[in-house]
């Protein structure tokens, strides 16, 4: 009789927590991308799924979202506009001033960040329904297993709960690998940006700009 209460007092407890922890991920957004058709690695091995949990960062997250940038910088500087001096540069103050201001969104595996993207509206009325994504990175060791598709899910939520319509994002012509990335989930090439960014030597790379229109027919999580 003992036992028997004493295993339901904990099975009751163990529900709980699991229902608070449940309520904690509607909260912040969590992707589940077990259904992607087994294209992705499936890093969280109990369940044969992989979670991540995507939220706004803020000035907590500066020193991680610091050493993201660092290793992005370097490792892609196709992938930024920054160079890696200049991300360098950015002291903990400034990093935490950036991301107080609200602009940027992770993407968290188990707790550690390992994917962040910019994400910004504008505001003149008359432009209001257009948005900007980037920088847009994740971790090497995180590419081709669903992170990015779970970033982009939570800002294309985002950007659709706030009534955006049209998101725009800057990608050198040479990313090959972003340019599929962004096109798979619906960006569409509208144009070219001459002159947009110069290298050491002062060579030209020409960007293109793409944007996605948020209509109801536009599904954040399926594949196109
Ligand atoms: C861009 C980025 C976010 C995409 O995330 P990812 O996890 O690598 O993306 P995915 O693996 O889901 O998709 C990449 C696609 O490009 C394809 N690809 C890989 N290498 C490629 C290459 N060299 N050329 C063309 N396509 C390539 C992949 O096969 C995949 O397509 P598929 O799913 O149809 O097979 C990530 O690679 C990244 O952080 N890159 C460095 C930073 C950067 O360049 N950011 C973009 C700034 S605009």
């Amino acid at each position: 009789m003992f036992i028997s209460g004493m295993i339901n007092f904990f099975r009751q407890q163990a529900t709980a927590a699991l229902s608070r922890i449940s309520d904690i991920k509607a909260l912040i957004g969590s992707y589940d991308c077990a259904d992607k058709g087994n294209q992705y690695r499936n890093l969280d091995t109990a369940e044969g799924h992989t979670m991540y949990t995507y939220r706004p960062l803020t000035a907590d997250d500066a020193s991680c979202w610091k050493e993201l940038y660092t290793i992005g910088a370097q490792d892609f500087p196709l992938g930024f506009l920054m160079t890696p001096a200049e991300v360098d540069d950015l002291s903990l103050e400034k990093c935490r001033s950036v991301l107080d201001a609200g602009g940027m969104r992770g993407v968290f595996s188990h707790d550690a960040l390992v994917g962040f993207c910019g994400f910004r509206r504008f505001m003149p009325s008359r432009v209001r329904h257009r948005g900007e994504i980037g920088p847009f990175f994740v971790k090497r060791e995180f590419q081709g297993a669903g992170a990015a598709q779970a970033l982009m899910a939570g800002v294309l939520a985002e950007a659709k709960d706030a009534g955006i319509k049209q998101l725009e994002l800057g990608v050198a012509q040479q990313n090959h690998r972003a340019i599929a990335f962004y096109e798979r989930r619906g960006f569409k090439r509208y144009g070219e940006h001459p002159d947009a960014v110069r290298d050491d030597g002062g060579e030209a790379a020409a960007f293109y700009t793409a944007c996605s229109f948020l209509s109801d027919r536009f599904v954040p999580h399926s594949r196109r």
